[in-house]
C-alpha cells in the first residue's frame, strides 16, 4: 500500500529517494514547470546546460533521470516532460504524473513537486500517479514492480482543507478506476457473470458500508421477468447471466441519475462467430458494466447529493446448441420484439432490458456505456468514445464532464434515417436488431438503443475503443483495462448534484 500525503516543503530539501519535476516546451527551449522552481534554483545556472546535455526536451512522456549528488536533499531527480507550456492544462499534468510513476517502480519514497497550487491541480498529479503505477499481477509468479511506500505531494496549499479534499477525491477516484480495470483484466473464465456479480457484492460489503444497496437478478428471476434481450444473449452459455442494480440514495439528493453499463463477460460472436483476431481481446466486453458499477461506489463515498440507480446486464456470448440463431425473435423486457439477424450485435439486447428497467424509475438523466461497436473505433481510433443521445443539452453536459476528466468524448448524430430502418427494416418484428448495410453501425446501435428509452434524457458512450488498451503504456493509461468513464461519470455526478 502506497500513503499520499501533502506536504509544504521545498523540493530541493525534501529528503526522499526521488523527487519528481515536469519540464515544459516554451519558445525559449526546455523550462521547469511550476512546482520545481527550487530544484532549478538549486541547480543554479549549470540547470539548462545539464537539461541540454541530457537531451531533455519536455516533449510529453519523456522521462529522464539524473543522480542529484549533493545538488539536493534527494538522491534522484526525476525530470518529466508535461510538454508545451502554453497547453499545460490539469490532463498534461495528470498524464505526466502517470507516465513518473511508471518510470519509478524501485523507489521506497517519491516527493511529487509538479504543478499543485490549487485544489484541481492536487487531484490531477495524485490521480495521474495513482493510476500511472497501477499493474495487474494476480496471474503472475514473479513480483510485481516495488511501489513506493510514500508518496508526498509537494504543495503550497498543503494545509487547506481544499488540498486534503482533493486528495481524497483523487484516492477514491483511482481505486474506482482501478477497480474497474481489475475486473476489465481479469480473464472470462474467471469472470463469469455469476462470478462478476459476487465480485460487486463482494465489492459492497469490503468498503461501502450500507450507503449502497444492491440487488442481483439471476437467471430464473430474470425469466420470470420477462428479460428476453439478456436471456437471447445469455443462453448459449453454460454460464448464466445476471442483472446488478445498485442503489445509492442519499436523502437530500438534487437528481436522479441511472447508469446502465454493457456486461458482456466475454463476447465470441455467438452463432455469428468473430474471427479468432477479434475474440482475443474480447474479455473487454463488460467494460462499460465496469464503469458504471466503480463509479457508483466512488459516487457513494464521495457522498455526492444526488441518487444513482446503476443497472449491469451481465451475460456471456457463447455458440452452442441452446444459443440464440440470426432469425430468432426476442421479446424484449416491457414488451417489444425484436427480431435478430447477428448475434454479434449483442450488445444492444442486454442494453435494451436493462434500459426498459431503468426507465420505469423516472430518473431525470440516463448514461449508458458499453464497448458497442467496432465501427465506432474505426471512426474516433481507440482513445476517442463515441457520445450519442436524444437531448443535445445533455450531450453538451456529458462532453464537458469528460473534457475535465481528460476523457475524449466525441458527438456522433442518431439520424432519421437510422431510426427508419431500426423501426421499419423487420417483417416480422417491432424492431430490427442490425442493419445488414455496415455503414454508420455506430449510429445504427445508438437509434436502436434509442427505442427504450421513452422520452427521458439519456445519452450513451460507445467505448469500444478506449476501454482497453492493446499496446503499450502512455500517461496514466496502462495497458489492458483502462478505467474508461469512471472519471467522466463522477464529474458528470458532480454537476447533477449541483
Ligand atoms: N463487443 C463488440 C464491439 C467491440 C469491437 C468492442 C472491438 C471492442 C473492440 C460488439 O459486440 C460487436 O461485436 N459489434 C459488432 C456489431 C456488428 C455485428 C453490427 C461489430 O462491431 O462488428
Ligand atoms: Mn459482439
Ligand atoms: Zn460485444
Amino acid at each position: 500500500m502506497t500513503t499520499y500525503t501533502l506536504r509544504k516543503a521545498a523540493a530541493d530539501t525534501v529528503r526522499t529517494d526521488a523527487v519528481v519535476v515536469g519540464v515544459v516546451q516554451s519558445d525559449r527551449g526546455v523550462e521547469v514547470a511550476p512546482g520545481g522552481e527550487a530544484v532549478a534554483a538549486a541547480y543554479g545556472r549549470s540547470f539548462r546546460p545539464l537539461l541540454s546535455s541530457l537531451g531533455v526536451t519536455g516533449k510529453a512522456g519523456e522521462v529522464t533521470k539524473v543522480p542529484t549528488g549533493d545538488r539536493l536533499r534527494s538522491p534522484l531527480l526525476v525530470l518529466v516532460g508535461l510538454g508545451p507550456a502554453a497547453k499545460l492544462n490539469l490532463e498534461a499534468v495528470r498524464r505526466g504524473a502517470g507516465a513518473a510513476a511508471r518510470a519509478l517502480t524501485n523507489a521506497a519514497s517519491v516527493a511529487l513537486a509538479l504543478p499543485a497550487h490549487d485544489g484541481d491541480h492536487i487531484r490531477a498529479t495524485a490521480e495521474g500517479y495513482m493510476l500511472g503505477g497501477y499493474t495487474f499481477t494476480t496471474y503472475k509468479g514473479t513480483a510485481a514492480p516495488g511501489r513506493p511506500g510514500e508518496v508526498v505531494i509537494l504543495t503550497e496549499a498543503a494545509r487547506g482543507k481544499q488540498a486534503r479534499t482533493a486528495l481524497e477525491t483523487a484516492e477514491i477516484v483511482a481505486e474506482a478506476a482501478m477497480l474497474a480495470r481489475d475486473w476489465v483484466n481479469t480473464p472470462a473464465g474467471d469472470l463469469t457473470p455469476a462470478k462478476f456479480a459476487e465480485s460487486v457484492t463482494a465489492t459492497r460489503k469490503q468498503h461501502q458500508g450500507g450507503k449502497i444497496s444492491l440487488k442481483v437478478l439471476d437467471e430464473n428471476e430474470l425469466k420470470a421477468a420477462g428479460y428476453g434481450g439478456i436471456l437471447g444473449v445469455g443462453q448459449g452459455s453454460a454460464n448464466p447471466p445476471r442483472l446488478v442494480r445498485l442503489t445509492y440514495k442519499p436523502r437530500g439528493a438534487k437528481a436522479h441519475l441511472a447508469l446502465v453499463g454493457k456486461g458482456i463477460t466475454y463476447d465470441s460472436g455467438g452463432l455469428s462467430i468473430k474471427p479468432a483476431s477479434g475474440m482475443m481481446t474480447m474479455k473487454c466486453d463488460m467494460g462499460g458494466a465496469a464503469a458504471v458499477l466503480a463509479a457508483t461506489f466512488a459516487i457513494a463515498r464521495l457522498g455526492l447529493d444526488i441518487a444513482v440507480t446503476t443497472y449491469a446486464p451481465m451475460a456471456e456470448n457463447m455458440p452452442s446448441g441452446s444459443a440464440t440463431r440470426p432469425g430468432d425473435v426476442l421479446t424484449m423486457y416491457g414488451g417489444k420484439t425484436v427480431e435478430v439477424l447477428n448475434t454479434d450485435a449483442e450488445g444492444r439486447l442486454v442494453l435494451a432490458d436493462a434500459l426498459v428497467t431503468a426507465t420505469e424509475q423516472k430518473p431525470d438523466v440516463i448514461v449508458d456505456v458499453a464497448t458497442l461497436t467496432g465501427a465506432c473505433v474505426v471512426a474516433l481510433g481507440e482513445r476517442v468514445a463515441g457520445l450519442l443521445g436524444n437531448d443535445p443539452a445533455l450531450v453538451d453536459q456529458v462532453k464537458a464532464a469528460g473534457d475535465r476528466a481528460g476523457e475524449a468524448l466525441w458527438p456522433l448524430p442518431i439520424t432519421a434515417e437510422m431510426t427508419e430502418k431500426v423501426r421499419t427494416h423487420s417483417k416480422i418484428a417491432d424492431l430490427m436488431q442490425h442493419n445488414t448495410e455496415r455503414w454508420g453501425g455506430t449510429l445504427y446501435a445508438a437509434a436502436f438503443l434509442q427505442e427504450f428509452v421513452g422520452d427521458h434524457r439519456w445519452a450513451h458512450l460507445d467505448v469500444a475503443g478506449p476501454a482497453f488498451n492493446e499496446k503499450g503504456p502512455h500517461g496514466y493509461t496502462t495497458a489492458g483495462g483502462t478505467g474508461f468513464a469512471v472519471s467522466t461519470l463522477v464529474e458528470l455526478a458532480r454537476d447533477l448534484a449541483g
